[in-house]
């Protein structure tokens, strides 16, 4: 289970935020998230992602308008599903929105959606995006129930939530269980018809077993790119990240 039997090079989203969360806590102009985003393409990534939190705690409204502009490959905005955020991304169109769940409190987006919850609401956001061409993806958790709801509201995309994974990783260093959930779930994903991404706490030492997920498309990486960077520079950090991801 661990092996990439097709040798597919999985995609490299970069999610920058955490270059905004160190500028901000100065709250001076550096270090650039725009050059982040150059950083990281310029050495493979395949996407930019940024998250817009209703806090602005980290990427703000303009770095998102600047993104737009600047980023070669694929923009993914990440948001919650309200009327602002919505308004935000139909001003923007980004590649793609992955919508998330978000508590004000919570230090990360500590789970996924409820899509079975919020059906009514997220298929209105999801047939909006549609019309200007702008596709979304539900960030779930592994969840038989929810993956179906996704499908059935029309969701051409989920990103699967690999938190509980890489917790079970680095608590044992034996998360056999979780990543045959994870893998049950990317199968039920393939026979809705629903393209797959996953994300979540994700570094050089425990990315390698979920690249065998099945029909697995791209895998957004943040946090640890980021804190790499400190120690041999972000564009290495990406280089190693993609080469991991290409079965290198
Ligand atoms: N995918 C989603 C939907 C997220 O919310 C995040 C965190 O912002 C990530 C991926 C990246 O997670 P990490 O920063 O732990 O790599």
């Amino acid at each position: 289970m661990t092996n990439n039997p097709e040798k597919r090079s999985i995609l490299l989203g970069v999610n920058i935020d955490h270059v905004a969360t160190i500028r901000n806590a100065r709250g001076v102009h550096y270090p650039d998230p725009l050059r982040a985003a150059d950083v990281a393409e310029a050495f493979g990534a395949d996407g930019i992602t940024a998250h817009l939190r209703e806090d602005r705690r980290h990427i703000r409204d303009s770095d998102i308008r600047e993104l737009r502009r600047r980023v070669k490959t694929r923009l993914n905005l990440e948001m919650a599903n309200t009327p602002e955020m919505v308004q935000t991304a139909l001003m923007v169109r980004p590649d793609m929105v992955t919508l998330v769940p978000e508590r004000r409190a919570e230090v990360t987006t500590e789970g996924g959606l409820n899509v079975i919850a919020n059906r009514q609401s997220l298929a209105e956001t999801i047939q909006r995006l549609a019309d200007v061409g702008v596709p979304v993806s539900l960030f779930v958790d592994p969840d038989t129930t929810q993956i179906e709801a996704s499908a059935e509201i029309g969701s051409p995309f989920i990103e699967l939530h690999t938190g509980q994974y890489c917790e079970v990783f680095e608590e044992t260093g034996n998360p056999e269980a979780e990543l045959a959930i994870l893998f049950a779930a990317a199968k039920q994903a393939k026979q809705l018809g629903m393209g797959l991404n996953a994300g979540h706490g994700l570094h050089f030492g425990n990315v390698r077993p979920i690249l065998a997920l099945p029909n697995l498309i791209e895998l957004n990486i943040g946090h640890s790119l980021i804190a790499e960077a400190i120690f041999m520079g972000l564009g290495p950090a990406v280089a190693k990240m993609k080469a991991i991801l290409a079965g290198q």
